[in-house]
C-alpha cells in the first residue's frame, strides 16, 4: 500500500509519546520523538554555557548538533523540557530542524512523528493527524507519577505549574504554535487508560489509511 505517515501532536504529558510509540510498533514504522531534538539543542547550549535566549547561538547549535551522545534520562528531565520550550520559540531553531524531521518522515513505508507542529508544519500531507489532549490536571498527575517512579520528588502543584507555563509558551509563540491542524482528529485521553487511548487511536488510523 501507500506510505503511512502518522502525525501525533499535543501538549506536554498528553500521552502522545506513548501513543505514537505504540502506533509505530503496531505498523512496523520508525518513530521520531521530535521533542527530543529541541531538548538536545537546549542541552547542548546549557553544556556550552550559552544563554537559551541567544537566538544566534541557538540557531547555530540547531543547525549543527550531533544526535548521539546525549543521556536520555537527562534529556527527559523537567529542566530540559522547560529549556527546550524556550529555544523552540526561536524561529531559526525551528527552521534548522525541519529537514531532519522531513527526511525521517520520508522513510520508505512511512513513519510516526510526535511533537507540536507535525500536522501543521512538518508533515502537512500526513496520512493521519492525531491531536492528543488531556486536562492540565490529568497531565500533571501522570507526569507526577512518572517522575516519582524515577525518584524525583517534585510536587503535583509544581508540576501542574510547569505544565501550564509550558502550554502557554508553546501555544503563544508566533512561529508554529501548538495547535491542531484543521484536518486533525482530536483525541481527549483525560478519561482513558493507556490501552483505551491506543484502541481509540488505532481505530482512527484504520479508518483513514
Ligand atoms: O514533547 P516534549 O515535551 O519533549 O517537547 C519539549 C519542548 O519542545 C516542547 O515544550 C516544545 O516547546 C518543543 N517542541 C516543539 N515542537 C515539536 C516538539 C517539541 O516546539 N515538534
Amino acid at each position: 500500500g501507500r506510505n503511512l505517515v502518522i502525525a501525533v501532536d499535543g501538549p506536554a504529558a498528553s500521552g502522545k509519546g506513548t501513543l505514537a510509540r505504540r502506533l509505530a510498533a503496531h505498523y512496523g514504522l520508525p518513530y521520531l520523538d521530535t521533542g527530543l531534538l529541541y531538548r538536545m539543542v537546549a542541552r547542548a547550549m546549557l553544556d556550552a554555557g550559552q544563554r537559551l535566549e541567544d537566538a544566534q547561538a541557538a540557531e547555530a547549535t540547531a543547525a549543527g548538533f550531533d544526535e548521539t551522545g546525549f543521556d536520555e534520562a537527562v534529556l527527559r528531565g523537567r529542566e530540559i523540557g522547560e529549556a527546550a520550550s524556550v529555544v523552540a520559540a526561536i524561529p531559526g531553531v525551528r527552521r534548522a530542524l525541519i529537514d531532519r524531521q522531513r527526511q525521517f518522515a520520508a522513510a520508505p513505508g512511512g513513519a510516526v512523528l510526535d511533537g507540536r507542529d507535525i500536522g501543521t508544519v512538518i508533515c502537512p500531507q500526513a496520512t493521519v493527524k492525531l491531536f492528543v489532549t488531556a486536562t492540565p490536571e490529568v497531565r500533571a498527575a501522570r507526569r507526577h507519577k512518572e517522575l516519582a517512579g524515577r525518584g524525583d520528588t517534585a510536587s503535583f502543584e509544581g508540576i501542574l505549574a510547569d505544565i501550564r507555563r509550558r502550554d502557554a509558551r508553546d501555544s503563544g509563540r508566533g512561529d508554529a504554535p501548538l495547535k491542531a491542524a484543521e484536518d486533525a482528529i482530536l483525541l481527549d485521553t483525560s478519561a482513558l487508560g493507556v490501552d483505551e487511548a491506543f484502541a481509540a487511536a488505532l481505530s482512527i488510523v484504520e479508518k483513514r489509511r
